[in-house]
């Protein structure tokens, strides 16, 4: 009987001793997340620190238009060196000679349809043997079809996913091992606002921007984890529409505020992003925290917030 007792008594402390270490560790994280907060406060009040990327070797896919072009031009005007591939031989070439004119980082050209996995393994190949390992992903190629569901064929679906997803896994992939080489490496993902809300004429592109970013983030995850830990930094971009020509029928209700971005600017805060290690950026930023906020509300405010705004893509079929 005292036997029993005792062995309550001890089961009942232990269990007491657990639930106060629990308690404590708690309390230790929130006092963690305060002090970061406050010193993250601190940090945004001082000018950013933007790190060196001057010796980095950097492969954009995608950089025969648009913003991939303008990201060519930016890495090549800091001094990195530059790996440009597209699947438009003659549009990649102009962007390799323009970004040449500058007469500061090296810059390749390759010609590569990253969507199939046997061309993006010898192109990691090839450049390994031609330029060495890289040590910067930038994953930028995307197309978009824009027509609603039932116009959308199956060829189409499937394309879009093979563009702008498959070809992230076969690039993350295939680069890897360049980084585990270099002991260090960053790879940016292109998704879009497109990627963070549902958009009509756009679901299968929504999609496969969802995808990006859940790609991004379990990816961050399993590199903060594993045996690359602290070694290869990831970072989301989710820029507005751009004025590229990729967005066919943008519809757009203010366009004092919020218009078609410049692939100039868009490139510019990428370099931004990459340079201060920033894990997801919105461009313009203020949107994921628009979109975080708004999560918050009830489903209908969301949408009339949503109608207000009335920005989006028309179909390209009308
Ligand atoms: N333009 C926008 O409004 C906008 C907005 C948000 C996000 N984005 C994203 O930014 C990225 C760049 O968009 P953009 O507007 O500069 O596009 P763009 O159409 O101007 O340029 C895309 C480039 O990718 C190349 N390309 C297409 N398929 C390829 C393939 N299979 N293999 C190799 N190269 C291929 C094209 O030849 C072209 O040079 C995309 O991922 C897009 O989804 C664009």
């Amino acid at each position: 009987m005292i036997e029993r007792e005792i062995i309550h008594t001890t089961t009942a402390s232990k269990r007491l001793f657990d639930v106060l270490q629990d308690v404590v560790q708690f309390l230790l994280l929130f006092l963690r997340i305060f002090l970061e907060m406050f010193v993250m406060l601190i940090q945004k009040a001082l000018p950013k620190r933007l790190k060196d990327i001057s010796g980095e070797v950097v492969l954009i896919t995608g950089t025969g238009h648009g913003i991939g072009r303008e990201l060519a031009l930016h890495y090549a005007s800091l001094g990195s060196t530059v790996i440009c591939v597209d699947i438009n031989e003659k549009n990649n070439l102009q962007t390799v000679q323009k970004a040449k004119r500058l007469n500061l980082g090296d810059v390749h050209s390759f010609i590569c349809d990253v969507s199939k996995r046997e061309q993006v393994m010898a192109l990691a190949d090839r450049v390994k043997a031609e330029v060495g390992p890289i040590s910067v992903l930038i994953n930028n190629v995307g197309i978009m079809p824009t027509h609603p569901i039932l116009q959308q064929s199956a060829e189409e679906i499937q394309r879009v996913f093979d563009v702008n997803v498959f070809s992230q896994f076969w690039t993350i992939q295939a680069f890897l091992s360049h980084m585990e080489e270099k002991n260090r490496g960053h790879i940016i993902a292109l998704s879009s606002i497109a990627g963070v809300v549902g958009l009509s004429n756009l679901v299968p592109y929504c999609a496969t921007k969802f995808a990006v970013r859940g790609l991004m983030e379990a990816l961050h995850e399993e590199l903060r984890e594993g045996p690359y830990r602290n070694m290869i930094k990831t970072t989301t971009i989710f820029p507005y529409m751009t004025n590229t020509g990729l967005c066919k029928h943008p519809k757009v209700k203010f366009p004092s505020i919020l218009g078609l971005l410049d692939p100039k600017e868009v490139a510019m805060r990428i370099v931004e992003a990459h340079r201060s290690d920033a894990l997801e950026v919105t461009i313009p930023s203020c949107l994921l925290h628009i979109n975080n906020w708004t999560r918050l509300l009830p489903d209908h405010c969301g949408l009339m917030l949503k109608d207000y705004i009335d920005s989006g893509v028309e179909s390209d079929l009308i």
